[in-house]
């Protein structure tokens, strides 16, 4: 038998040990492929899936992702590799999975990258030990724990806002940069516990080994190649991982020996400013196992990249979208000077600014942050379908007048999702956006080129702009208008 010959023979046997390891899979799974058979989606490889769906640029993902949910009727199949997942894009169908704790699992293999830098903690974690965590850690959340950090964060906008007068009258600049600062400064003192001076340049190292993580986790989510630990070892993300987790984690890990130093477990009713990392230790005191130092840590990550990414980003597409829509952006102006006026924005302010939090949701709904959300369906279910929403591509904060909302399915709206797996940190989020669009709007008029439509978006750990920009220009409100406005 010559070389040549030997060589078929090989490859046949190859093929042939494929095709029955195959034909094996298929049987072992055969209610999976017969759902697959009957749900509209795209046409899929043998082992592949749609994973060549993806073969784009990072910065692609995301309007890829969008045209496949869009080309086809909830629910649809499509294959992340071998994996066989069912997208559902209906409300209805929504409120099913979202609001049942029997789908509380999320999804191992899209959320264990996540773990590399988060762990088992709130985001990604599942089963028994997020549970008991979710319990003991939901109270720190509430809206009458974080209110305590309203002046912090008022503080820290002061500063911003001092650095905006640089940039009056001045072209275009990126309001996400200076927001994304200031943001690491108020998160770092209200809930990681150590005061940062991000606002005068001294977190850079940090802030760009975040983007790295973001990079990384998304990357390895949507890219089945990227999920084989030998292919991912040689490829440039390994690098941005290790380098990433080692920068975070380390200061993490430093401000928990500093809290732990300075920490006093008090009592219950003590009301003096304790940041969560101090209420996190609290608990451990109270329920020894609550979680080790690592397991703080990561805590800290999942916390610190919920709440600084999202405020920051969700205020600067509201800003950007208020200087290209000025009709909407003065009648904010307007309730703004006439509940706040001039002076600085207090607590008992923010319930008043209905029109102000009508674009805030108007602004979460056309930029949802985490618009993929996956869970593990571990049982049957049966879905059904429902219809919803006008004038779904337009900037229209009347999408969120009361009677509007009450027609509407209460999952049409999820931008914090829901059930027992919705955001534990929404009256952070709301308190501290607020803060930020009331300081800025006070003083400065905004301006934007373009409408909603120029800026497409892609996605990593969140929605953003494609090209990361968040231009406006800003002018100072003159005397005269603010009179007017009042
Ligand atoms: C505009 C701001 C925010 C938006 C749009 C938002 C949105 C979300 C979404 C969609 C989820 C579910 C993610 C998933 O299932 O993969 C989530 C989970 C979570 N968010 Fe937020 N979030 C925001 C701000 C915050 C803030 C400020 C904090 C903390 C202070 C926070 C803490 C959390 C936590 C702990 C979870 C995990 C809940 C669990 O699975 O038990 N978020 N958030």
């Amino acid at each position: 038998m010559n070389f040549v010959t030997s060589l078929w023979q090989w490859l046949v046997e190859i093929i042939v040990v494929i095709l029955i390891a195959a034909a094996v899979y298929v049987r072992n799974n055969k209610e999976i492929f017969f759902l697959s058979w009957q749900l509209p989606g795209p046409p899929a490889w043998p082992i592949f899936g749609n994973a060549f769906a993806f073969l784009c640029k990072d910065e692609d993902l995301f309007e890829r992702a969008v045209s496949f949910t869009s080309a086809y009727s909830s629910p649809m199949r499509f294959w992340f590799g071998p994996k066989f997942c069912i997208v559902i894009t209906d409300v209805v169908q929504a409120e099913k999975v979202m609001s049942s704790i029997k789908f509380a699992t999320k999804d191992k293999q899209m959320y264990k990258f996540m773990a590399v830098f988060n762990g088992e903690a709130l985001i990604s974690g599942s089963g028994p030990k997020w549970k008991r965590d979710r319990r003991l850690m939901s109270p720190l959340f509430l809206k009458r724990n974080v209110i305590q950090y309203f002046p912090y964060i008022l503080h820290h906008m002061k500063i911003l806002v001092k650095l905006l007068e640089e940039k009056v009258d001045q072209p275009t600049f990126n309001i996400e940069h200076l927001i994304h600062r200031c943001a690491t400064d108020f998160v770092n003192e209200t809930i990681i516990g150590v005061e940062t001076n991000a606002q005068g340049g001294e977190m850079e190292n940090f802030l760009e080994n975040l983007t790295r993580m973001y990079t990384v986790v998304y990357a390895r989510m949507v890219k089945v190649w990227l999920q084989v630990e030998w292919i991912f070892r040689f490829t440039k993300y390994k690098k941005l991982q290790e380098d990433g987790k080692s920068v975070l984690h380390g200061f993490f890990r430093q401000a928990i020996e500093t809290n732990k130093q300075t920490h006093v477990c008090t009592t219950k009713d003590d009301e003096s400013f304790r940041n969560l990392l101090q209420q996190m230790l609290d608990i451990r005191n109270d329920v020894p196992d609550f979680a080790t130092d690592e397991e703080l840590v990561h805590h800290l990550s999942t916390l610190y990249s919920a709440s600084e990414d999202t405020v920051t980003t969700i205020s600067s597409f509201a800003l950007v979208l208020l200087g290209m829509y000025p009709n909407i952006q003065n009648k904010v102006v307007e309730e703004i000077f006439s509940v706040v006026g001039d002076r600085d924005v207090e607590e008992a302010d923010l319930v008043k600014l209905t029109y102000l939090d009508m674009v805030i949701k108007d602004v979460l709904r056309l930029f949802p942050i985490a618009p993929f959300i996956a869970r593990e369906a571990s049982q049957d279910f049966q879905l059904e379908m429902a219809r919803s929403g006008k004038r779904p591509n337009e900037f229209y904060p009347e999408h969120f007048l009361p009677e509007a909302v009450s027609k509407r399915h209460p999952y049409a709206f999820l931008p914090f999702s829901a059930g027992p797996r919705g955001c534990l940190g929404k009256p952070y989020a709301y308190m501290a956006m607020k803060i930020i669009l009331v300081t800025i709007l006070q003083r400065y008029a905004v301006e934007a080129d373009g409408k909603l439509e120029d800026k497409p978006l892609k996605n990593d750990i969140s929605v953003r702009f494609k090209d990361e920009i968040y231009p406006i220009r800003i002018r100072k409100r003159t005397k005269s208008e603010k009179a007017f406005f009042k």
